[in-house]
């Protein structure tokens, strides 16, 4: 069915919902869509179709409730969810830490502006009309930036990792590059099939990059079927004032060099 490695995979123990042990904590618009439906392709790897959202709405549930919120899965398979918005919301890291101290954490990364600019992308499409222009600035002479914009403030990083460091070391999490994501998925996913200690079975083979989308796309099968993401994930994106872009560049800039100086990787988001 799949590509012929992942064939190999020899389930072990019982068939049965667990909790996850890897959690895509965000970030919003990054390519946490494509990180998910990669690692679902893994033969080690179940994980939940839909957001869960149990730490940032659900938490009045209980741990019952999340683990039957999970997929079944083998006992030498790891369940994974993504929950974007976990990594923004103040007192999920320690609601994490209550259940487990071991869980791991991707996070996909995108330059901030550009995300940003996704964002409103997405906004648009559900109905709203103000222009990003409009919703990023205070005062567009003056270069003031609406820092209580949430396609803002989801960008300060630095900010939000801070938050998260306090309860879990830097070894817990991996910084995945959501360019290297489309421009290099093979090699992107090495990285994350190491840290997560699975098989490398996802490697460049595995992607097509397709070029109507303009993004890479998995191979199902040897006869060449290609699945790629629906048509919210890759939307097209109105152009910016580039003054307003310069703008929100200058003012991410300080945060970037604090979350490179925390993650110990440079992304190079200045050039
Ligand atoms: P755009 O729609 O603005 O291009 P998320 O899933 O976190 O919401 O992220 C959506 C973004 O994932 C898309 O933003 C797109 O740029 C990016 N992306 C990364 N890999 C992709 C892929 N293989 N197919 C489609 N979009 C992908």
């Amino acid at each position: 069915d799949l590509v012929p490695e992942r064939a190999a995979f020899k389930p072990q123990g019982k068939w049965k919902r667990r909790l996850p042990k890897v959690i895509i904590i965000g970030i919003k618009k990054g390519g946490t869509q494509a990180l998910l439906n990669f690692l679902k392709a893994h033969p080690e790897v179940t994980a939940s179709g839909k957001e869960v959202h149990f730490f940032d709405r659900f938490y009045e549930r209980d741990l019952e409730w999340y683990r039957r919120a999970m997929p079944y899965s083998y006992e030498n398979q790891l369940t994974v969810e993504k929950t974007p918005s976990y990594f923004v919301t103040p007192q999920v890291p320690k609601l994490i830490y209550r259940m487990s101290q071991d869980v791991k954490f991707l996070l996909v990364v995108r330059e901030p502006v550009a995300r940003a600019i996704s964002d409103h992308a997405q906004s648009l499409e559900k109905g709203k009309t103000t222009p990003f222009e409009e919703k990023a600035m205070l005062d567009p002479r003056k270069c003031s930036v609406d820092e209580s914009w949430s396609a803002i403030g989801i960008g300060l990083y630095s900010v939000h990792l801070t938050r998260w460091l306090k309860y879990f070391p830097l070894d817990q999490f991996l910084f995945v590059s959501g360019k290297n994501l489309v421009a290099n998925p093979g090699a992107e996913m090495g990285k994350v099939q190491d840290f997560l200690h699975i098989s490398r079975t996802l490697t460049e083979k595995a992607f097509v990059f397709n070029e109507t989308k303009g993004f890479p796309c998995l191979r199902t099968d040897e006869n060449g079927e290609v699945r790629c993401l629906g048509k919210t994930k890759g939307r097209p994106h109105n152009p910016v004032d580039p003054r307003v872009r310069a703008c929100l560049a200058e003012f991410y800039r300080p945060y970037n060099e604090q979350f490179y100086n925390m993650t110990g990787i440079n992304f190079h988001w200045e050039e």
